[in-house]
């Protein structure tokens, strides 16, 4: 397992009157070299969970382990500098993620931390600004006066540059226009299944992860009330709706619609709107055996 939670409570400032509860009682297990992304609300809990995973948050309760490294609230802390390196965590604001006065510096600066030589920085540095689609003359700018989808393009780089096993996103499609936003969720899901990383998306828009996801989560209130597969997701997208507020996209809603229809509640979903649609003329023209079952992606 890449990450597990047992029982995992978080309170920010825990010994004041300002004390608040935004974890409580998460349990949850993320395999090695899946593609797991964590819906709901605004303010369920979904970056207080993430910031779990590479140790900037310590569970006031319970216990994480991510990889061989353990967190909980009493006890040895792991090394949280090798954590980091194998965790890369991009943060829900890029500006947070960002400090150096040039794009090159700020790119170099996780591969340098971590021991690389200089050159050997650079070429990483280069080569994770060009996986997010800007070239070299972005180096040498200052990140700040960038605007906020090459801000956040660069956040990305920065963090895939240190080449880590674990890949968390904060909502990273926040502030990109489409083709870029459908490019991301594209690179996102090749580092999976071609280099094996364990991905985890947080998203608002589930629509744009939907053919990508093996397992999804959903957060409300601060607690994990659902975590499947995509069909399983689909099956309980009506009660996730009605009960967590859960913005389901349109292609669950209307394939459910169609299913009910047609009696294919048993059948794979179709996720994506050009899938949906081949399947319903497959269906209009008296084939309804045709759909050739083919996965998500
Ligand atoms: N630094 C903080 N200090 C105190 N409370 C916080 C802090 N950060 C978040 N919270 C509270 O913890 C709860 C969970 O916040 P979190 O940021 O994890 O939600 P979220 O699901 O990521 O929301 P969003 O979709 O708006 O990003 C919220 O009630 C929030 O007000
Ligand atoms: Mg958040």
């Amino acid at each position: 397992m890449a990450i597990v939670f047992e029982k995992v409570s978080f309170a920010y400032d825990e010994r004041s009157l300002w004390r608040h509860s935004a974890l409580e009682d998460v349990s949850l297990e993320l395999e090695t070299g899946v593609f797991a992304a964590v819906a709901g609300t605004t303010g369920s809990g979904k970056s207080t969970l993430l910031q779990h995973f590479n140790g900037i948050l310590k569970p006031t309760g319970g216990k994480v382990r991510v990889l061989d490294f353990i967190l909980q609230a009493e006890g040895k802390q792991p090394p949280l500098r090798e954590l980091r390196r194998r965790v890369g965590l991009v943060f829900q604001f890029p500006e947070q993620q960002l400090f150096e006065d040039t794009v090159e510096k700020d790119l170099c600066f996780g591969p340098l931390n971590f021991g690389m030589g200089l050159e050997e920085a650079r070429e990483r540095a280069s080569q994770a600004l060009a996986l997010v689609g800007l070239d070299d003359s972005f180096l040498p700018r200052n990140p700040f006066h960038l605007s906020g989808g090459q801000m956040r393009k660069v956040a990305i780089a920065s963090v895939l540059a240190m080449d880590p096993d674990i890949i968390a996103l904060d909502e990273p499609t926040a502030t990109l226009d489409p083709q870029s936003r459908a490019e991301l969720a594209g690179l996102l899901s090749r580092l999976q299944r071609e280099q094996g990383k364990t991905v985890i998306v947080v998203t608002h828009r589930m629509e744009e992860m939907l053919p990508y996801v093996d397992t999804w989560i959903v957060m409300k209130g601060g607690t994990k009330v659902f975590q499947g597969s995509p069909a399983e997701l689909v099956r309980e997208s009506g009660r996730l709706e009605r009960e967590c507020g859960l913005a389901v996209p349109a292609c669950i809603t209307t394939w459910n619609q169609v299913a009910a229809r047609f009696g294919l509640e048993h059948e794979e979903p179709c996720l994506t709107p050009e899938k949906l649609a081949e399947r319903v003329v497959r269906l209009l023209e008296g084939h309804p055996q045709g759909n050739k079952r083919e996965g998500g992606g």
